[in-house]
């Protein structure tokens, strides 16, 4: 459930290009928070898949649009702000100077770990300071939230005799540079926000199958008696129940008795049946 991140700045410079891997709900609002700051040379959108690019292209610009016209981000045009992302289904930044790369493709590790390696391979750093340190040292994660143009959250995250120091100081002026508000947490798993919200959603879930109340009176109960913005089931049509159940699945793989998670039939028979939430229409509650 996190974003990797790459980079090749040079010392003392700030990021000036960024490329984005996967252009899902993710990766598409990165983009889309990197293209509204205004302050990068360029901004590539990758992805495998055209027909996602094209969908990424038209959220975008419907999501600037939208939120031009509530006056929550002061652009002139909606058009001008998304031509400044290049779309492109190669691995081919516009300008690889002081590059950013931001991994958002799904939570299958193999992949991800294939396309890292492919990456250290294809990028290697070729400036002074760069001849000293290895790939891990250039590595690091940045956790955005979903719908990443509203939410103000990145946790930053430095991995374990990884990440250096440089690294890290470059996502913290990143996350500043996007207008959004950076926390640092150690490399565990779900960092600070899913490590607490994962395990209340599956709550949710185990509550609902026990018949105490309905999703719909959850939610409510949730919003007004604890001021949430979503109840559980509002917030897991919203992230995806596939992603939620990679991230289950990861935290019972690593068999650690302090990371207990509830583990629902429920969500694993509704993804079976593709009902992943909103991005399908249907999920605890029906989109159609
Ligand atoms: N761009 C533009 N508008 C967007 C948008 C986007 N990307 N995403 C949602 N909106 C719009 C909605 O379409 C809606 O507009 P309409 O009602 O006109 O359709 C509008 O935002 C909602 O506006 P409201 O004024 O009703 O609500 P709000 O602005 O006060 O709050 C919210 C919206 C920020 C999504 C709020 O409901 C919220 O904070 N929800 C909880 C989100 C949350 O917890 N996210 C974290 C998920 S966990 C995660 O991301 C980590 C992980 O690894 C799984
Ligand atoms: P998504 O399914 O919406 O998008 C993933 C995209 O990656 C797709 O467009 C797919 O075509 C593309 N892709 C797949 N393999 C690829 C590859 N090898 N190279 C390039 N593109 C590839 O997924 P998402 O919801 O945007 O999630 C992306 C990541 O962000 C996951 O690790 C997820 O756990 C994490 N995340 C998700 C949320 C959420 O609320 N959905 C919140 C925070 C973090």
């Amino acid at each position: 459930q996190q974003f990797r991140y790459f980079s090749q700045t040079q010392s003392l410079n700030r990021i000036e290009n960024v490329m984005i891997i996967g252009s899902g709900l993710m990766g598409s609002g990165v983009a889309q928070s990197c293209a509204t700051s205004g302050r990068f040379n360029s901004i590539t959108l990758q992805d495998v898949s055209q027909e996602q690019l094209d969908k990424a292209r038209k959220r975008i610009h419907q999501s600037l649009a939208k939120l031009k016209e509530q006056k929550r981000i002061n652009i002139d045009d909606a058009e001008a702000v998304t031509n400044r992302i290049t779309f492109n289904t190669q691995i081919k930044p516009v300008d690889d100077k002081n590059l950013l790369i931001i991994e958002a493709i799904p939570e299958l590790m193999e992949a991800k770990q294939k396309l890292f390696k492919d990456l250290c391979e294809q990028f290697k750093s070729n400036d002074s300071i760069g001849k000293h340190v290895t790939c891990k040292e250039r590595y690091g994660g940045l956790h955005f939230f979903n719908p990443v143009p509203l939410m103000k959250l990145v946790e930053i995250v430095r991995t374990e005799n990884g990440t250096n120091d440089k690294t890290f100081e470059d996502l913290q002026q990143f996350v500043k540079d996007i207008e959004k508000v950076g926390v640092a947490s150690k490399d565990t798993p779900g960092f600070i926000v899913n490590r607490l919200l994962v395990p209340y959603m599956q709550e949710a879930v185990r509550m609902l199958e026990r018949g105490d109340a309905t999703a719909s009176d959850i939610d409510t109960a949730m919003k007004l008696g604890a001021g949430y913005p979503m109840g559980p089931f509002e917030l897991m049509d919203f992230v995806g129940l596939d992603t939620n159940q990679f991230i289950v699945d990861a935290w019972q793989k690593r068999n650690d008795p302090n990371l207990t998670i509830y583990r629902s039939k429920t969500i694993d028979e509704m993804v079976k049946r593709g009902e992943l939430g909103r991005k399908t229409g249907k999920g605890f509650y029906d989109y159609s």
